[in-house]
């Protein structure tokens, strides 16, 4: 496994669709691994394909619920709720706002042996599971901030 280097705003390729996962192979796999030693190198809970160069329908998420999450071409099925928290990105670094999102969500998506998941979340995973979806369709958190980017210390826990 390896860091891959993180792509920040400003990066076109942020800004772009991905495409989906067709299958399952080596550099696949290598890629789902070295997404969770970057998230991991870097404090973050969650990191998308495209935020290291990669244009695919692919997340990770670690959330420190004992669980990893391996999401492959998700599909929002529903959503309910609404909260109002801090987020961040990594590939906004130093920076966090305020962001309204669902508070529950139930997501569709494939994992890393292809098999279909259907996972219902709420809280911080349901944030970070629709913060990363967001990447996939060429979106960043920026735009949903409420008031002004603040600056954070380094270190904190970022998506
Ligand atoms: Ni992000």
């Amino acid at each position: 496994m390896a860091i891959r280097q993180i792509r920040v705003i400003g990066d076109e390729i942020l800004t772009k669709p991905c495409k989906p996962v067709k299958e399952m192979n080596d550099r696949t796999r290598e890629l789902i691994g070295d997404m969770f030693e970057t998230m991991y190198a870097s404090n973050g809970c969650g990191l998308a394909a495209p935020q290291v160069g990669i244009r695919k329908r692919l997340v990770v998420i670690d959330v420190d619920d004992e669980n990893q999450y391996v999401l492959i071409n998700p599909e929002i099925l529903e959503t309910s709720g609404s909260q109002t928290g801090p987020e961040g990105c990594l590939s906004v670094p130093g920076k966090q706002g305020q962001v309204t999102r669902a508070d529950h969500v139930k997501v569709r998506a494939l994992n890393e042996d292809m098999e279909e998941q259907v996972i219902e979340a709420e809280g911080l995973l349901a944030r970070c599971i629709l913060h990363e979806c967001d990447h996939l369709d060429g979106k960043l958190y920026v735009d949903l901030v409420e008031g002004a980017l603040a600056d954070v210390e380094m270190g904190e826990t970022e998506e």
